[in-house]
């Protein structure tokens, strides 16, 4: 793709299937030899842990179908019988169900990460904006996935994001209830509503692993951000991603998998809530729903305004402005590492994030929803004000002449011959 080929096929066999299909050709380039910014840091490793925890979740999700049975009378004791019958069922579950903490838990980190080094700005606005394609599509897929087991948290979860849709009842009267009942496929939550959630959960991780193959195709025309932010300029700027990157990933994913294994075995039910494991029951509403730690943040911006339609279009609102980020910032340097001003107020918007999970998890009254509202209208500020005006007005500080300079010190560059490459001066930050 961004740079020349340099495979060379040895024997007669490899030069027979390059000709057809050059497959080997294109992991040769794009995964071994591919020229990868020599300063990545292991924040830069979630990616590969992502595309892991995807795996996981389908190869699990899969075996658990094969046990699964999708009605109203039969999932919540399908799943019991996984957990206790099926030989390692009790494994695969733990595993699916707290292997979507863990992937949450890595593409917010993910995302942060963006968004700490600016990896949206141009030239990669199509690779965050496929990254935000994905996210809402998990999403999807786990509160899909959550209502599965059909336990009290499934079904009332369900209740309350379903009825979301009546809100619309507000801008075409009739319409929001009819759009629910559509969904419903009934007149309330039940079997039919089981069996199509079913149905688009085992779809959704395809459609997700399509998508991530064009975001890492998007990543590989421009290449790496990298913490600086600026431009690969010299040949020693980057080293080829194997070995280098190989091992840096799967020691991180080691790490990772280490955290993983420890909450499976150890503390499998501590991101859940007991009140799944009561069979749903349509005539008991829970005194306290509450969705999946994930979806708190989420959730808190949701309950933050008193008016349904409204808090529908902030609760849509908060994810779907993701997609202008890379307009929103008007900075010219992408790394946050370099703008003393704008740092702060990152780090008060992860606070924030933080804080609406905490507060997503509390019942809206008094403090907290003092504190809800306000949380909320900085979720909102730090996109639509600070975004665009702090990229004004700030002054970076001043930028390391190539990416080698802070690594190697600034003998190595004089030294090296000076071949900008791949980018175009115009794109040099
Ligand atoms: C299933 C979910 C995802 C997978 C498997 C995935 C995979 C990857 C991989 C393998 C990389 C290269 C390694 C790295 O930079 O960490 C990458 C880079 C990137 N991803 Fe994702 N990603 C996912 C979700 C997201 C989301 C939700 C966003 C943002 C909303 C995002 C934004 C980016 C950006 C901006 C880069 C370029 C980073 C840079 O070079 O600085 N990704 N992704």
């Amino acid at each position: 793709m961004a740079h020349p080929s340099s495979y060379q096929p040895n024997t007669g066999i490899e030069r027979w299937l390059d000709a057809r299909l050059p497959i080997v050709r294109v992991v040769h380039d794009q995964f071994m030899v591919f020229p990868t910014p020599r300063n990545l840091n292991y924040w830069w490793t979630f990616g590969g842990i992502l595309t892991f925890m995807l795996a996981v979740q389908i190869a699990t999700g899969v075996v658990l179908a094969m046990h699964f049975v999708p009605t109203e009378s039969g999932a919540f004791d399908s799943v019991e019988k996984i957990m206790r019958d099926v030989n390692w069922g009790w494994l695969l579950r733990y595993a699916h169900s707290v292997g979507a903490s863990m992937f949450f838990l890595a593409v917010y980190i993910h995302t942060f990460r963006g968004l700490y080094y600016g990896s949206y700005k141009a030239p990669r606005e199509v690779l965050w904006i496929l990254g935000v394609l994905i996210l809402m599509l998990m999403i999807a897929t786990a509160f899909m996935g959550y209502s599965l087991p059909w336990g009290q948290m499934s079904f009332w979860a369900v209740t309350v994001i379903t009825n979301l849709f009546s809100s619309l009842d507000a801008v075409i009267p009739g319409l929001g209830t009819r759009l629910v009942q559509w969904i419903w496929g009934g007149f309330a939550v039940g079997g039919p509503t089981l069996n199509r959630l079913y149905s688009l959960h085992y779809l959704f991780p395809f459609l997700i692993a399509g998508v991530v193959a064009l975001h890492i195709w998007a990543l590989h025309i421009p290449g790496n951000n990298n913490p600086t932010g600026i431009d690969v300029k010299v040949p020693t700027d980057t080293v080829p991603f194997h070995p280098y990157y190989t091992i840096k990933d799967g020691f991180a994913l080691v790490a990772f998998i280490l955290v993983f294994a420890a909450l499976v075995f150890y503390a499998p039910n501590f991101l859940g809530h007991p009140d799944n494991y009561i069979p749903a029951n349509p005539l008991q509403t829970p005194t306290h729903i509450v969705p999946e730690w994930y979806f708190l943040p989420f959730y808190a911006i949701l309950r933050a305004i008193p008016n349904k339609l409204l808090g529908v279009a902030a609760l849509n609102g908060s994810i779907l402005i993701l997609f202008f980020v890379p307009w929103l910032d008007t900075s010219k340097v992408r790394s946050t590492r370099y703008r003393p001003v704008y740092r702060w107020f990152f780090w008060a918007f992860v606070v924030t994030c933080v804080a609406l999970g905490y507060l997503g998890a509390q019942q809206p009254e008094g403090w907290y929803l003092v504190l809800g509202r306000i949380f909320t209208a900085y979720y909102f500020a730090f996109f639509l004000v600070v975004m665009p005006v702090v990229g004004l007005i700030e002054k970076p500080r001043g930028l390391p002449g190539s990416i080698t300079e802070p690594v190697l010190g600034p003998e190595a560059v004089r030294a090296a011959p000076a071949t900008p490459r791949r980018l175009k001066p115009e794109q040099v930050g």
